[in-house]
Order: C-alpha cells, then sequence, then structure tokens
C-alpha cells in the first residue's frame, strides 16, 4: 500500500514523472547543457577562431536566438506534456511540425552513438590519471599516445561500454530517483571543481596572455562570415537545441513553475561554464607555449603535455578528466532520454526495458565510430570517417530541428497560446520572442544550415 501511495506521488495526472523540485530540473536542464560541448568542443572552436571575437559573437548568438529557442522547446514541452514526437502530435495533431520530433529521436541515436565514444576517452584519461600512467609522458609522446589508444579496436569499445553502461543506469532508474539525483550531485561537484582549476590556472605563468586571447578581441576577425557561423553551431550544440532533449525535459515540469527565469538561468549557467573553461585552458595553453588552434585534440594531447609540466599536473589532471567525464555523463543522460521517453509510449515497455535496449542499440551505433579511427579508418565515405560522418549529421540534424521547432511556434501555434505556455503573457519581452521566433531565428539558422552542408 505504502508502496502504491509512493508511486502515485510520483507521478503527475497524465501518469508521467515529475520532477522532485524546480532545482532539480534547472541542474538537470543544465547537465544536460554542460558537457564535452562547453570544454571539449568549446575549447578548441574558440582557439581555431580568433578566441574573444569568437566568444562575443558566440554570446551575442546566445542571446539572440539560443535563449528564444530554449524558451519554445521548454514552452512545448511543458504545454504538451509528452515527449519530443508526442509533444507535436498533440498541440498540432495531423500536422508536419512532428518531423522535429522524429528528427530528434534520431539526433538523439547520431549523437549519443559518438558522444559515447569521446566520453569514453575521457574515463580512460580519468583512470590515466588516477593510476599514474599519464603523470609523466608515454614513451612516443602524449600525441602518439592518444592516437594509438583511439586506434586500438578493443580498449575504446570497453570504456565506451562502461561510460554507456553508467548513462544507461541513471536513465533506467527513472526521471526523480534516476535523472535527477544524479545532476543534483554532478553539477555542484562540476561548478567547484571547474572553479579551483580556473583559480589555479590564473596563477600560471601564461595567464594574461590566455586572458587576453580569450577577452580582448581582435576585430579584423569579425570581417570573417565563418565565424558567425560558427559561433551559431556551437551555440545549438552547448545549450543542447534542436533535438527535442529539451522538450523532453520540459514535459517533467508542471504547469506552475516559471518559464523565462528558468531558460535565463540555464543558459547563463552554461555560458559561464564555457568561458570558465576558457579561463581554466588557455592561460595554460600559453603558459606552456602550446597553440591555441591544435583542433580537436586540445584536451587530449595539448592539456596532457601542458599537465606534465606543472607542479599538481597530476591532480590537475585527475579532476580535469573527471570534470569532463561528468559533464559528459550528465549531457548523455538529457540524449538517451529523449530516446527513451519517446519508446516507452510507443510500445507501451517499462522503462527499464527500454533504457537497455535503446542505450544498447546506440552503443552498437557507436562501434563503428569507436572502429573509424582505428581498423575502420580506409572505411571513407563522402570524404570523411564514420564517425566524421555522425557528426557531420549532427551538425545537420540540430539547426535543422532548432529550425522547424522556431517555425512552429512562431507560425504554426496560435500567438495567445504559445505567449500563453511561455508566462510571457501580453510582455512586449513575449512580443519580441515571437519576433525571433518568426524570422531572425529562422534566417540565421538557415545560414549555419547551408554552412554544414558546405555550400557556403
Ligand atoms: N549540450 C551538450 C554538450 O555541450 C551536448 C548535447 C547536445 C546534449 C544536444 C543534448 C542534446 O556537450
Amino acid at each position: 500500500m505504502n508502496q502504491l501511495n509512493h508511486n502515485q506521488r510520483d507521478l503527475g495526472q497524465n501518469g508521467r514523472e515529475q520532477w522532485a523540485t524546480k532545482i532539480g530540473f534547472m541542474l538537470a536542464a543544465m547537465g544536460s547543457a554542460v558537457g564535452l560541448g562547453n570544454i571539449w568542443r568549446f575549447s578548441y572552436v574558440a582557439g581555431e577562431n580568433g578566441g574573444a571575437a569568437f566568444l562575443l559573437i558566440y554570446i551575442a548568438m546566445i542571446i539572440m536566438i539560443g535563449v528564444p529557442i530554449m524558451m519554445a522547446e521548454f514552452s512545448i514541452g511543458r504545454k504538451a506534456q509528452s515527449d519530443a514526437v508526442g509533444s507535436f502530435q498533440n498541440l498540432s495533431p495531423g500536422k508536419p511540425w512532428v518531423a522535429a520530433g522524429f528528427l530528434g529521436v534520431a539526433s538523439a541515436f547520431i549523437i549519443l552513438s559518438f558522444y559515447g565514444v569521446v566520453a569514453g576517452w575521457t574515463l580512460k584519461y580519468f583512470t590515466g590519471y588516477l593510476t599514474g600512467t599519464l603523470w609523466s609522458e608515454p614513451s612516443g609522446g602524449y600525441v602518439d599516445y592518444f592516437v594509438g589508444f583511439i586506434g586500438s579496436p578493443l580498449e575504446p569499445l570497453i570504456w565506451q561500454f562502461i561510460f554507456m553502461g553508467a548513462t544507461i543506469g541513471i536513465v533506467l532508474l527513472g526521471i526523480k530517483k534516476g535523472i535527477e539525483k544524479a545532476n543534483v550531485i554532478l553539477m555542484p561537484t562540476l561548478a567547484i571543481l571547474l572553479i579551483i582549476l580556473g583559480i589555479y590556472s590564473l596563477t600560471l605563468g601564461g595567464a594574461s596572455e590566455g586572458l587576453a586571447f580569450l577577452f580582448s578581441p581582435d576585430w579584423s576577425i569579425l570581417s570573417e562570415p565563418s565565424i558567425y557561423l560558427a559561433a551559431l553551431g556551437q551555440a545549438f550544440f552547448s545549450l543542447s537545441l534542436g533535438m527535442g532533449a529539451l522538450i523532453t525535459y520540459g514535459s517533467y515540469l508542471s504547469k506552475k513553475e516559471r518559464l523565462p527565469g528558468a531558460t535565463a538561468g540555464i543558459a547563463s549557467m552554461d555560458t559561464i561554464f564555457a568561458i570558465i573553461a576558457g579561463v581554466v585552458i588557455f592561460p595554460a595553453v600559453f603558459a606552456f607555449g602550446a597553440e591555441p588552434d591544435s583542433g580537436a585534440g586540445l584536451v587530449f594531447f595539448t592539456l596532457p603535455a601542458i599537465f606534465d609540466e606543472m607542479a599538481l599536473g597530476g591532480i590537475v589532471g585527475l579532476a580535469f578528466f573527471f570534470l569532463l567525464a561528468a559533464a559528459g555523463l550528465s549531457s548523455a543522460i538529457s540524449l538517451l532520454e529523449v530516446a527513451v521517453a519517446y519508446f516507452i509510449r510507443k510500445f507501451g515497455w517499462t522503462r527499464k526495458k527500454t533504457a537497455l535496449i535503446i542505450g544498447g542499440l546506440i552503443f552498437l551505433l557507436g562501434v563503428p565510430s569507436s572502429l573509424s579511427n582505428g581498423p575502420f579508418s580506409e572505411f571513407i565515405l563522402f570524404d570523411r570517417v564514420f564517425m566524421d560522418n555522425m557528426e557531420f549529421l549532427s551538425d545537420i540534424f540540430l539547426p535543422l530541428g532548432g529550425l522547424i521547432i522556431a517555425l512552429f511556434v512562431g507560425w504554426g501555434w496560435k500567438k495567445t497560446e504559445a505567449l500563453q505556455a511561455s508566462d510571457f503573457g501580453n510582455s512586449t519581452i513575449g512580443a519580441v520572442w515571437l519576433f525571433i521566433l518568426k524570422f531572425i531565428a529562422p534566417v540565421a539558422i538557415f545560414l549555419v544550415f547551408l554552412f554544414a552542408l558546405g555550400v557556403l
């Protein structure tokens, strides 16, 4: 009887689970947003695109386009109280907007399949620092070590398997006891760790140069068209936009919470995390004479080489890769939940069964990605190895999903209903929000889309 009451209390009126607390929801949404994108992707994209000027455009994109679309996703999910697909079917039955939902579920498979591979690498590095293997330079150097590791057939798969196992384990426990609880523990830990690392990095010799790279813009870079597009792409990936992750998380929110404040808090936190990650990474890069534009390997071989030179570098490396793995985990949970929420409703399976089957399938889809850095590296399609094709697909699917979401709220949803669902009501800011979703965001996303396709 007790158990029954308890279970009933866990479920909302429509039989779906809900977040226990508003702060739990905020931490979960921040957990989704803050991930490998803020640290690994942000640092190398900012590094390759000129640092401070990129940061400025990136922040502008977040405020002007990212935040309005985030509001759109939360409003859709909370109003419809369903998964990424069901939400569109509830709000606009029989209309093609639901394409955004299906695209979202497909994106969950695609992104998590390679995200799990990269997150697996972070686990390997974390244990490397835990056991001391990485405290000093491996014979052959850090680059060879990394290339050798990701190129081996079996070992990366084992780490990917462990990472996916942890992701599945949390999702199958449900919204409150799994996702919310994991984030309530992970997010504050991450924030504290990142701040400590930031302060430490500022004490290094290269701090002023690193900070100048990040904060004093070289205005001439603003005439490069590619920087705007790189910034918008990064904003989408980092804020977890365009694939229904935030529709799904919004659907576990009760009607009494206010969306605009929560959205502003989540987007600011994601941005602050990326900036502090830059403050951790760039001073260290300059202090040790490395180049900020060494690409996607920045975190996996430039940083370990730097840690090697630092006092207490082993501990810094340990903290850093723990941070990266944990941030990746809280994002992976939200990716898996998009697909799991959909299939629970679609097939009527239990959460446990759904999480195991869908998580298992996503792991399998990630296997060729992992192998494409080694045994399958000769298997090239469209000039890219398998993993790069998956990343490329996500570059198309996220903006496309975001475009449909913006168009749906701007044009497809009744104005009064959209304004009410967002808690903006009749305010001026509500009108501005709808204007952005109608015109500005679609045009901007369209440009990114063309860029991703290589048309621009
Ligand atoms: N925002 C996550 C990150 O920065 C990645 C992500 C994208 C998560 C899309 C969910 C949905 O790593």
